[in-house]
């Protein structure tokens, strides 16, 4: 399985990476490049984040630069939930690559008309490179074999009530991919809250104790606390973690075609991803919806993944 990566990396994409990264050494999926977007932090520390993911699990994927602000909107950086560097407040030193001189919109056109057929677009993201791709070239819909992306909810919002973030932090980009007749598989929260760690989970990683094991400690332990200064249980929730599981084992979550369509304008609505479920849709359906998910199961693959990676370092 050829992917092709949309990130803007903070704790869990950086969560993701790792994981990624693991299959596509154990020859599970081939990571062909990645793409940054401002979301978490600004594309600048996106990209130096990705860039030094990449560097630490020891992978060489292109990084390509992408857009720094949604459509319409200003950036919605979220350090209180991914630190001020968008990794923890961990403060890495610089990576040693560089992006390359592509820009992520056109690395995702080229890209698709290189694998047509056969690349998957893992977008963990908000939608931004995505939209604009699909906006320059709406072939772009019909030549991915699919698009799988953390966002959106048919059961309530985390940035707003009604609104998930990725979605509600370019509303109009995530508006031009639902309608654009991309085969698009939407991993929300929905599923995405079922799958977390929390304090139980954390001790082989305790036992691991060396760089990779301790970084990754930090990067949970500090989304540990940011959810819970929100009100919530102290976990860290594995958002982008569980839309790179589902491209990789689809039958980890169960899904159903719906109709969903983004609302780009309420007053306490905008940013939703809104379903019709009527046996009557005005619509045909657009999107494989992730509504329920072996959680036992993907986050148990999950910590194996991460330990592999802490363990040979
Ligand atoms: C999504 O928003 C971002 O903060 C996370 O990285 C994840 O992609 C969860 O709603
Ligand atoms: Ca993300």
């Amino acid at each position: 399985m050829k992917i092709l990566l949309d990130v803007d990396t903070g704790v869990d994409d950086a969560l993701g990476l790792i994981y990624m990264a693991d299959a596509h050494k154990r020859g599970k999926a081939e990571i062909i490049a990645s793409g940054t977007v401002g979301g978490n932090v600004d594309v600048e520390k996106t990209t130096r984040n990705t860039l030094k993911m990449w560097e630490m699990v020891g992978l060489d994927i292109p990084v390509a630069v992408g857009a720094n602000k949604p459509f319409l909107t200003e950036l919605n950086a979220v350090p209180h939930i991914h630190g001020d560097d968008g990794l923890a407040n961990t403060h890495l030193d610089p990576p040693h690559r560089h992006p390359t001189a592509e820009h992520a919109v056109d690395q995702i056109i080229r890209l698709s008309q290189e694998h047509a057929g056969e690349l998957t677009l893992l977008a963990f993201g908000p939608l931004t490179n995505v939209g604009l791709a699909l906006l320059r070239d709406p072939e772009v819909a019909n030549r991915l074999k699919r698009l799988v992306l953390m966002g959106g909810s048919l059961s309530g919002g985390n940035e707003t009530p009604t609104a998930e973030a990725n979605i509600y932090n370019d509303a109009e980009a995530a508006y031009v991919v639902f309608n654009s007749g991309v085969p698009l598989t939407m991993v929300g929260l929905d599923v995405t809250h079922h799958t977390y760690l929390d304090e139980k989970d954390l001790e082989p990683l305790y036992k691991s104790d060396n760089a990779r094991s301790r970084f990754t400690l930090q990067l949970i332990q500090f989304m540990m606390a940011a959810y819970q200064k929100l009100g919530r249980e102290p976990q860290c929730v594995l958002h982008d973690p569980l839309a790179g599981g589902v491209c990789l084992t689809p039958d980890l979550v169960r899904t159903e075609k719906i109709h969903v369509d983004v609302e780009t304008r309420g007053k306490l609505t905008r940013g939703m991803t809104v379903s019709d479920r009527r046996p009557w849709p005005a619509h045909e359906a657009n999107v494989d919806v992730a509504l329920e998910v072996d959680a036992p199961r993907f986050v148990s693959g999950y910590l194996e993944a991460v330990l592999r990676w802490c363990n040979a370092g």
